[in-house]
């Protein structure tokens, strides 16, 4: 879906639900500089999002050794900090954000500054790092709408913004390659299922700790690009 139809279909979802949410329990109160933070600072790295990708790995061996990765929605850069420790030298990284990523010391990490949804503009500059024509082993993907305080409308769009994700991995994975989505999980989540089932073998979902509790975000492990 083009970007401004994701818009306008947002928009609508937001109008027609309107009238139908439940009253729900009140979350925790937002701690913005939790543990995670603490422990993030100390440890260097640049962004508290890097626990969750940790705990995903220790888990599931997502990322191996000399892998070619591209992470999406990567600014400021944890997840790359942490991929680069495990690929190594051998492997490469493309990191893309709207906002610059500042730069890292090794040469296997480039990064560029681009809308992920200007796909058109964004394929030639992907390009000049997918190596020898080859296409990324494993995309991961930190995307996450601006938050309205709305499940139902939150969670429609986590679901649009996840299915440009899906489109992205179409020409970038390779085939047998695997991606790592953010979801926010409610009511509308099942409309995900379907695009990754006809795209992927299998999918695994799954919340880490490092996951604040107030949130409904969980990540979804697609295994084996068909
Ligand atoms: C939660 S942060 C990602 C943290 C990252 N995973 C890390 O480990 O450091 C979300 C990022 O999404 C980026 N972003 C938002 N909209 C975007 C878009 N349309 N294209 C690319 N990046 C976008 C923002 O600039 C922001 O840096």
């Amino acid at each position: 879906m083009a970007r401004s139809n994701y818009k306008q279909s947002f928009k609508q979802k937001a109008k027609t639900q309107k009238n139908g949410s439940k009253k729900k329990k009140k979350p925790a109160p937002y701690r913005m500089h939790d543990d995670y933070f603490h422990k993030a600072k100390k440890e260097g790295y640049r962004a508290r999002s890097v626990y969750k990708l940790k705990e995903i790995q220790e888990k599931f061996e997502l990322i191996t050794p000399d892998m070619d990765v591209c992470d999406v929605w990567a600014a400021p850069g944890s997840f790359i900090q942490y991929i680069k420790r495990i690929i190594q030298d051998t492997g490469r990284i493309v990191g893309v954000d709207l906002k610059p990523i500042s730069k890292y010391s090794q040469t296997n990490i480039n990064t560029i500054v681009h809308d992920i949804f200007d796909f058109n503009t964004l394929k030639p500059l992907v390009e000049e790092y997918i190596w020898e024509g080859n296409r990324f082993d494993l995309i991961t993907s930190d995307i996450a709408p601006n938050t309205t305080g709305r499940k139902d409308i939150d969670q429609y769009a986590s679901v649009e913004l996840n299915i440009e994700v899906l489109k992205f991995s179409d020409v970038f994975l390779k085939k047998w390659g695997n991606l790592l989505l953010k979801i926010f999980k409610w009511e509308d989540f099942g409309d995900i299922i379907g695009p990754i089932k006809n795209r992927f073998e299998k999918f695994t979902e799954y919340k880490p700790l490092a996951c604040r509790d107030r949130s409904f975000e969980e990540y979804i492990i697609c295994w084996n690009k068909k």
